[in-house]
């Protein structure tokens, strides 16, 4: 029997749903526990199809069987009714999943009112119910995939010797795009809500070498696209004595890994959710790399107006993978429209040793990485370059001056990769509650 809390009544287990469809119960007695899915009432019985984390299977409660408390409740009760029953496991073709239980005993533990998810909802309708529309099947494999993803990404960095360790998310003005910041009034002063955690991993690179941290950061950016979420969670990693080159390797390798581990470990959930699992198996290293300089090219060429120098946004990114099944690094941005804590690129010297990943099928950027600049004095050139005050990242500069070492990292957009994984409409649809410029609730 599964461990299901462990707990024994009457000398029996509540088992899933999922061990009885996987016909291990054949002809026996069992006890389920969970929720009414659908319910439909015949003549003299009444089918309750019963749904736990795992799964749904049909039950039929006979009039002949049970007391006539028991089946009263049970032809009165609503959806989403909580139950325990016990009954015993008939091979059943009509049945979905093969199998029926027929039911002995069934306890009603709490009557549902009326619940307010029926067939064809707007999407405004069900995002201002989401606390009730997590019980939905699309949405339980959804969420059940994103644990797979957190779950291989901190296995192959751990695997790879990186320690997990956490950064604030209360900071000062350090960040990406300085107009994306969310201000926070803190005792009287002005701090922000981080946009990334890079600033303050690479401080604990100097301790423990390869570090990361899976994290919200938060981006204020008014964009109301399917690819913008105003809290993302963002797994960030830092790697010391490691170049541009291996940075690239670290990346691809991880989310190699991230996407095998999925079809590994959540086969049924990408089935239901209509995923080939070729599309996922596919993904193997070296990913194709194209400089910045070669991506305008293309993007000229397909008679974009985008000018060396300008950044690569979303039509530009449409039209280097909207026709493309594998993912593609784009690397050597220039200086201007890129931060400047990154490594000079001297082949180039208009740009820097920095790459950003692009999804497949127009699903926009992934990751954006670069080799760090280790040199306290280059980081000063470069933000007197731009104007900045060097002032505020007095503490950044300093961990350069003893025992600097070359470094790199990386931040995945988690929810862009699964938005794209599962092939989802919005990015909201695999978050259990998001946050975006117009939705705060629930
Ligand atoms: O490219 P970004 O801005 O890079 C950084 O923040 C680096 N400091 C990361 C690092 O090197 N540690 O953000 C990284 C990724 C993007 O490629 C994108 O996938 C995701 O974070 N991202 C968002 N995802 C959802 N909604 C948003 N508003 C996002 N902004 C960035
Ligand atoms: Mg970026």
């Amino acid at each position: 029997m599964t461990d299901y809390n462990g707990f024994m009544v009457n000398n029996m287990e509540y088992i899933h749903v999922r061990d009885v469809l996987a016909g291990a119960y054949e002809g026996k007695t069992v006890m389920l526990r969970g929720w009414v899915h659908r319910i439909r009432k015949q003549k003299k019985m009444v089918f309750v199809l019963l749904r736990d984390p795992t799964g749904v299977i049909q039950t039929v409660v006979k009039e002949a069987v049970v007391s006539e408390t028991e089946y009263e409740d049970s032809a009165r009760m609503l959806i989403e009714s909580l139950v325990t029953l016990k009954g015993t496991v008939h091979p059943d073709s009509r049945a979905a999943g093969g199998f029926e239980v027929q039911v002995d005993e069934i306890e009603i533990l709490h009557f549902a009112e009326e619940f307010p998810l029926t067939e064809n909802l707007s999407t405004e309708f069900l995002n201002d119910n989401r606390h009730l529309w997590m019980r939905s099947r699309k949405l339980t494999n959804v969420l059940k995939v994103r644990d797979e993803v957190f779950r291989s990404a901190r296995e192959y960095l751990r695997q790879h010797d990186f320690y997990e360790t956490t950064s604030p998310m209360f900071v000062g003005t350090m960040g990406e795009e300085g107009g994306d910041l969310f201000e926070v009034e803190y005792f009287g002063r002005k701090m922000y809500l981080t946009q990334t955690s890079q600033m303050h991993l690479e401080p604990q690179l100097f301790a423990m070498e390869r570090v990361f941290t899976l994290a919200p950061s938060f981006r204020g950016e008014k964009s109301r696209t399917r690819k913008h979420l105003t809290e993302f969670w963002h797994l960030e990693a830092e790697e010391a004595w490691c170049d541009h080159e291996c940075n690239i390797r670290r990346q691809e390798e991880l989310i190699t890994h991230m996407c095998h581990a999925v079809v590994k470990n959540r086969g049924p959930e990408l089935e239901e959710l209509s995923v080939d699992p070729e599309k996922l198996l596919s993904v193997k290293t070296p990913f194709e790399r194209m400089s910045y300089s070669e991506a305008i090219d293309v993007c000229q060429a397909a008679g974009l107006d985008l000018k060396w120098g300008q950044d690569i946004r979303t039509e530009a990114e449409d039209i280097l993978t909207r026709v493309r099944d594998s993912f593609l690094f784009v690397e050597y941005y220039p200086k201007e429209i890129k931060s400047f804590y990154m490594k000079n690129n001297e082949d180039d010297p208009r740009t820097y040793k920095n790459n950003d990943l692009l999804l497949p099928r127009g699903f926009g950027e992934v990751i954006g990485g670069s080799q760090r600049e280790d040199k306290a004095d280059v980081i000063l050139e470069n933000l007197a370059r731009i104007g900045d005050d060097p002032e505020k990242y007095k503490w950044y500069i300093d961990i350069r001056r003893y025992g600097s070492v070359e470094h790199s990292g990386f931040g995945v957009g988690i929810d862009r990769f699964i938005t794209w994984m599962l092939d989802l409409e919005h990015i909201r649809d695999c978050v259990p509650f998001p946050r975006t410029v117009s939705r705060t609730y629930p």
